[in-house]
């Protein structure tokens, strides 16, 4: 009996391991199947899904359209009286290059799975930046910057908010092989538009030789050299047409060469010094951003981030290195303040003791820096959609 028993006992057995095997199968198919529908592996729903973690309205996002105008003038002095851009010997800027650069900039054949482009981030309606906090790259990813605008770049020596590049050309390459951007090997982009219908003969007519990194590099930033705003109310202010600026612009403009102090960082044509200084934005806050810090590990740079341009300003909400003030009166809130207090803050940053007036008239002025040339809706031509 006993051994009867132990044998009927026994023979389950397999009929379990069977069951167990069965189930686990079809509990790893479910999860396969759930896995594929899910919301979380889309890419725009998972941006949707990060944006409402961070209080943002969830957002799906196509890639932005080409609205520039049908031809683009390459002219610099043209573009920006007056001033001088930063174009390298073996670069100079081409009517070819530049319709290429354009192509590729809004083209998301240069991100891994083809749903993110440059103009994603850098966006013609919002002057070559983004209403975005901070930047959204392949499948919902968050980076931990503010996208900068693009607009008058050509006269920038160094880039990124810790002038960590020089050049654009070397500058074009980063945000394809950030894995957070456009998250693609250079080098897959490469064979990718090697195997176009149309980008060899177009690389071919732009260089005289076929497409490659460097390239591809070239092209982008001869687009971006002609991405220029000028001749804005305080342009034409300063060239003698007074009637250029309101009469609270006008003071505005006053307080921001004097007792604003906003002149000694954001100085020169385009608004910058071109220097990086500690100004206590989001100073010990969580995500911890060091800025040029993070690059030298010269302690004194802990904090410090590039002046930006001002040109534009108005169209490039939200603001600083981390998009943390959503309006230009929150600046002048944040510049009234002294900044944020920290044992680096530049000496430059003083509180300033403004009243109501000086901070309305302050952005009043602000908001008269948009350029000429309006990219994103003006003159601009629609084009029609690829
Ligand atoms: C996912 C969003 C995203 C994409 C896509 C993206 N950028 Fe950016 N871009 C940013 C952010 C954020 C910064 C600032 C990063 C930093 O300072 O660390 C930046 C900085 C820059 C700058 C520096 C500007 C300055 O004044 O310092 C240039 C130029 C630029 N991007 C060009 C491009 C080009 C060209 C492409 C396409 C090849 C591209 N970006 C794709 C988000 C993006
Ligand atoms: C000590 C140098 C300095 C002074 C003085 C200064 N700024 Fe700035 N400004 C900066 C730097 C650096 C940043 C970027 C800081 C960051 O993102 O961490 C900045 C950012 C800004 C921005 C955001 C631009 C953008 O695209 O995000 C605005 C607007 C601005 N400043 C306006 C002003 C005004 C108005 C004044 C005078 C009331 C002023 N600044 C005084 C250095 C300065």
């Amino acid at each position: 009996m006993k051994r009867e028993n132990r044998t009927r006992a026994a023979r389950p057995l397999p009929l379990v391991v069977r069951y167990v095997f069965f189930a686990g199968m079809l509990a790893a198919t479910i999860v396969a199947l759930w896995q594929s529908g899910s919301p979380a592996t889309s890419p725009a729903s998972a941006a949707s899904l990060f944006l409402q973690d961070r209080g943002q309205q969830p957002v799906l996002r196509p890639v932005p359209r080409d609205i520039l105008p049908a031809e683009l003038e390459i002219d610099w002095q043209q573009l920006f009286p007056g001033t001088m851009r930063n174009e390298p010997e073996d670069n100079p800027v081409t009517l070819a290059k530049v319709a290429l650069g354009r192509r590729l900039f809004f083209d998301p054949i240069l991100s891994d799975d083809g749903t993110v482009a440059c103009a994603s981030c850098h966006d013609p309606r919002h002057a070559f930046a983004t209403p975005d906090r901070v930047a959204i790259g392949i499948r919902g990813q968050v980076g931990k910057r503010n996208s900068p605008s693009l607009l008058n770049v050509a006269l920038g020596s160094s880039f990124f908010w810790d002038a960590r590049t020089e050049g654009l050309e070397a500058q074009a390459l980063e945000p394809i092989s950030n894995p957070l951007e456009l998250g693609s090997d250079p080098d897959a982009v490469v064979m990718r538009l090697a195997a176009h219908a149309e980008y060899p003969a177009l690389f071919q007519d732009a260089f005289g030789s076929p497409v490659s990194k460097e390239n591809l590099a070239r092209a982008i930033a001869s687009f971006e050299r002609v991405l220029a705003s000028s001749n804005n109310g305080a342009d034409r202010f300063h060239n003698g047409e007074i009637t250029a600026l309101s009469v609270s612009a006008k003071q505005g403009l006053w307080l921001f060469e004097s007792r604003g102090r906003c002149w000694m960082c954001h100085s020169d044509d385009n608004l910058t010094d071109n220097q990086l200084h500690n100004t206590g934005v989001s100073w010990g806050e969580e995500p911890l951003d060091l800025g040029r810090f993070e690059q030298t590990e010269i302690p004194t740079d802990r904090g410090r981030f590039k002046t930006p341009s001002l040109r534009d300003v108005a169209r490039t909400a939200p603001y600083m290195h981390d998009g943390s003030l959503a309006t230009l009166e929150d600046v002048v809130e944040f510049y009234d303040r002294g900044g944020v207090k920290n044992p680096y803050l530049d000496e430059l940053m003083q509180p300033l003791n403004l009243s109501e007036d000086d901070k309305r008239h302050l952005v009043d002025f602000l908001r008269e820096l948009n350029g000429q040339i309006d990219w994103g809706t003006g003159a601009a031509k629609e084009r029609q959609p690829r």
